[in-house]
């Protein structure tokens, strides 16, 4: 077993955040890393790790994941989520769950026990309850007001069903998903992410979250990434899968500032990524105004709203 320093790495959102709500966010990003590098520093895995950390965001009626994620056209919540184990490559995501509190819990489920990768809908909420999760319910005031003022926009703009135009509105109040990335004491990497979705989203529209490559990777032989902004491009990019084969021969850092200049080159602004190589090296980086993180390592604590910027 080697013997390596745990690092945690984890994110609140890209997006534009509104200063008023900078120091809740920050106070949330510290609380999820304090709790996750905890389990590090108890020689327990990576997987529990970011699990403990993206559920404590869920929780967190700030961030777009869990209670307090965005609604979608017809004021609906519809959560994807996803977790994968770099030592293994198993990995499991839901998508388009309605009640359930904790998304992320139900994804390690999938991972864990069941044979698939991706389960999606009424058969994904089924089998969350089967296996004790808890039933939540997830809106809060905040977002029905976004939800409100988005019709509004929409409606004003004669915009009613058109995906890319919704996706324009959002563009203007992203602040987008959880996710973290951890490496345990025994060199193990693992990757989880949590999302309500982009506000607005047609029903049944899934994003980039739930899919392994897209929204999240962790490969012990590379690093792990996890992806946060519009999802469609994240998509198109395969984003963290990306980055990963990037960091075999790159460090995280540098992983994450070329991914992200991919991304504004073939498909413009909207998007944020967090790395973690298989050395413990670690960046956030993103196209967007903002992206909420936190990182702790042994020597490092850090909490910001930006990471580094890379708009061309
Ligand atoms: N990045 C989250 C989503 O697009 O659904």
């Amino acid at each position: 077993m080697t013997s390596q320093n745990p690092v945690i790495v984890l994110h609140g959102g890209a997006g534009n955040w509104p200063t008023r709500l900078h120091e809740s966010a920050l106070n949330g990003v510290r609380k999820a890393a304090n709790l996750g590098f905890k389990i590090l520093l108890e020689e327990r895995s990576a997987l529990d790790a970011v699990e403990a950390a993206v559920v404590s965001m869920e929780d967190n009626p700030i961030f777009n994941a869990g209670i307090g994620s965005t609604l979608n056209l017809l004021g609906e919540i519809e959560t994807d989520a996803a977790i994968m184990d770099g030592r293994t490559l198993r990995g499991g995501g839901v998508a388009l769950l309605r009640n359930i509190r904790n998304p992320i819990k139900a994804a390690r489920i999938v991972m864990e026990q069941t044979d698939h990768v991706l389960i999606a809908g009424i058969a994904a909420e089924r089998l969350a309850l089967e296996s004790g999760l808890d039933k939540g319910n997830l809106s809060v005031l905040r977002r029905v007001q976004a939800w409100k003022e988005g019709l509004k926009q929409l409606k004003s703009k004669q915009m009613k069903r058109s995906s890319n135009k919704t996706i324009e509105i959002f563009l203007g109040r992203l602040s987008d998903t959880v996710g973290a990335l951890a490496l345990d004491a025994g060199g193990n990497l693992a990757a989880a992410d949590s999302t309500g979705g982009v506000s607005l989203k047609l029903p049944g529209r899934i994003g980039d979250s739930p899919i392994l490559g897209s929204g999240l990777y962790a490969d012990n032989q590379s690093g792990a990434a996890t992806a946060t902004g519009i999802g469609e491009q994240a998509m198109r990019l395969v984003i963290c899968k990306t980055a990963c084969d990037l960091m075999r021969q790159e460090t995280g850092p540098s992983a994450a500032t070329d991914t992200i200049r991919l991304a504004t080159k073939k498909v413009g602004i909207g998007l944020g990524i967090l790395t973690l190589d298989r050395r413990g090296r670690f960046a956030a980086a993103h196209n967007t105004r903002h992206l909420c993180w936190a990182a702790r390592t042994r020597l490092t604590s850090v909490e910001k709203m930006w990471g580094t910027r890379v708009s061309k």
